[in-house]
């Protein structure tokens, strides 16, 4: 645990970052600011418009005193703007009830607006060089890795099981090096892809580079069971052509050709004679095929009948006819593409007409 903290700070003090516009002071509102801005954006993102902010709200004091139109104004295009919103709410109350003293107990820091238990901590750490864990997305990856905690980090117990260990490994002294550390460690060393693990000081006790679980840590969020949907595709033949069915110009697939659908309960007579107005025989269904999308499954049943004859109730557009051949070189969806290659390759069964 002594180990922990102490190899993290001499590494930060070496290696670490130093010179961030937000360093390298103790102003409570300086850091403050940095703080938020850098909750939900990159590092290179904010130093631009943490560098004007400052500029023109340099203390408390007058960012209580701008409008909240102006304070808006020079967060433009940072995003979520809740963050400005909530600063300059919080300015006011400092100046209300703290009497514009940034206040220096971490509960009295958490209760304004904006402020959450890891950005509380962050604050009194670097202002005050108080003793308090903070905990954001990096340091729990750090934690999570190092000793090997699994289970979602966005999950309350594990999220618990983090604090206390975060808790646990604080030192004494050097707060500021030490939580700088962590957030350097986290963003230069143990990312969350190709962590460089051969630079990092904690190696030697890392839990996960010793079981080779670097990759897997922290685990990602349980993902939804995807959805299942089931279809049944009519292969429509006649002699050596087949038919063709062009899709909607929405949706999945859409404006692609492919094999007229039904419903499982529907039968392949019916709607080859009330929407198709043909004289089908029915053949033994072909193998059923899966196809994944990205937010579900396709489960598709491909099922063959013999036309008689070729016409059509109409000359539909959204319908043709082609040779087997020339139906593989359409635009095809990939499943549909499966199904021909297969009745390519396949010897033509005896004709029933
Ligand atoms: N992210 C949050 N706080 C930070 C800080 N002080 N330095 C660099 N990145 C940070
Ligand atoms: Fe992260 Fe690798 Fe260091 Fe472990 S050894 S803390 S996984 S960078």
């Amino acid at each position: 645990m002594q180990d922990f903290s102490t190899r993290l700070i001499v590494w930060q003090k070496v290696h670490g970052r130093h010179d961030l516009p937000w360093q390298n002071t103790r102003d409570p509102y300086a850091i403050w600011v940095s703080e938020i801005m850098l909750q939900q954006t990159q590092v290179a993102a904010v130093i631009g418009y943490y560098q004007k902010f400052m500029q023109r709200f340099p203390t408390v004091a007058s960012l209580a005193a701008a409008s909240q139109e102006e304070v808006l104004q020079y967060w433009s295009g940072l995003g979520y703007y809740s963050r400005a919103r909530n600063l300059h709410k919080a300015a006011g109350i400092i100046m209300e009830e703290h009497a514009g003293d940034f206040p220096q107990d971490v509960e009295a820091i958490q209760a304004l607006p904006g402020i959450g238990r890891s950005t509380a901590a962050a604050i009194a750490s670097f202002a005050f060089d108080q003793v308090k864990a903070i905990l954001d997305g990096n340091v729990k990856r750090v934690f999570a890795r190092h000793f090997l905690v699994e289970g979602w980090p966005g999950l309350p117990k594990v999220e618990n099981k983090l604090w206390l260990l975060a808790e646990a490994l604080l030192p004494e002294t050097d707060m500021v090096a030490y939580t700088q550390g962590l957030m350097d460690l986290g963003a230069t060393l143990c990312t969350r892809s190709k962590p460089k693990c051969m630079s990092c000081p904690l190696q030697h006790s890392c839990a996960a580079f010793a079981q080779g679980k670097v990759a897997s840590l922290p685990t990602s969020k349980p993902r939804k069971a995807t959805p299942e949907k089931h279809t049944t595709m009519l292969i429509v033949r006649s002699g050596n052509e087949v038919m063709l069915e062009k899709r909607a110009s929405t949706g999945i697939w859409g404006g692609l050709w492919s094999f007229p659908e039904m419903m499982a309960d529907e039968s392949p007579e019916t709607v080859s004679k009330c929407r198709l107005g043909l004289e089908v025989e029915v053949a033994p269904p072909l193998a059923l095929l899966t196809h994944a999308f990205t937010h579900f499954k396709l489960h598709i049943s491909p099922q063959p009948v013999w036309a008689a004859a070729k016409s059509l109730q109409a000359a539909e557009p959204n319908y043709i006819w082609l040779d087997i051949e020339d139906a593989i070189g359409a635009a095809l969806p990939t499943p549909v593409r499966k199904i021909l290659l297969d009745l390519k390759s396949k010897k033509q069964p005896e004709l029933p007409f």
